[in-house]
């Protein structure tokens, strides 16, 4: 493990549409200079037009997705991957279904896994069989979790069963009928799997994730802000809109 830390390189921008496009523009390269490529993603409302780009450029003929595989962050515990809240529906809505995905190339934790240690084994197993994640996209929580990787997860957690907090489950409800039937629980790859990638980038838009972004950034490394632990990778990109760059000095 890297034990060195680094200062993150800060990208910010006016609008979070052109915060998207940099960050669909990073993806595009490197998908188009490796098709073979391994990609990390996620999901939530903040990438949702990162993948409307994506799916835009391979609809004009110039990205092709039959070559890569994928590896989701998370899933909720318990829910089937058509439940329509499900991260896995959530992908084939906003980007699967719409390119050239290989179906047998994508990977997302299964919500309904009955054996979670073999499952959550079977994971990271794959992932490093995959030759490891080329570029890892992730969102942030405004409590600075990244996946599901709540405060107070260790940097070298692997993928596994985690509780949400309250908070996460408020911000989640959004999506639910009734709070109540937020999953109390998720599978979601750990802060040491993610630190593993050899690229990552966070998109961060919007005024509610100024201050987890400055505890990330400028902040020291530790379990209260786990982005802030992105600060052991050599190569992360924070790609802020004008918003959640409020704070940054
Ligand atoms: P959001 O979620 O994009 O819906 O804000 C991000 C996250 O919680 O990681």
């Amino acid at each position: 493990m890297n034990h060195s830390l680094h200062r993150p390189k800060v990208i910010s921008v006016n609008s979070p549409s052109e915060a998207a496009e940099k960050t669909s523009n990073m993806i595009a390269e490197m998908l188009v200079a490796t098709p073979r490529i391994t990609l990390g993603l996620a999901t939530g409302s903040t990438p949702i037009p990162v993948y409307q780009d994506l799916v835009q450029r391979h609809r004009d003929g110039t990205l092709s997705f039959a070559e890569a595989t994928s590896f989701n962050l998370d899933e909720y515990l318990g829910l089937a991957g058509d439940h329509p809240q499900s991260f896995r529906a959530f992908m084939d809505e906003h980007l699967f279904r719409l390119v050239d995905m290989n179906v047998s190339r994508i990977h997302i934790p299964d919500g309904l896994a009955t054996d979670l240690d073999a499952h959550t084994k079977a994971y990271e197993k794959a992932i490093a069989a995959a030759g490891g994640i080329d570029i890892q996209l992730l969102g942030i929580g405004s409590n600075g979790h990244i996946a599901f990787n709540e405060p107070g997860s260790s940097r070298t957690s692997r993928t596994r069963v985690v509780e949400l907090t309250s908070d996460t489950i408020q911000a989640n409800s959004r999506f639910f009928d009734r709070a109540e039937d937020v999953p109390r629980q998720a599978i979601s790859m750990g802060i040491g799997t993610i630190l593993e990638a050899k690229r990552i980038v966070l998109l961060a838009t919007g005024p509610a994730k100024a201050q987890a972004v400055k505890d990330a950034v400028q902040g020291d490394a530790n379990e209260s802000c786990p982005a802030s632990l992105l600060q052991y990778h050599p190569d992360v990109t924070f790609v802020l809109d004008a918003e959640a760059s409020s704070l940054l000095q």
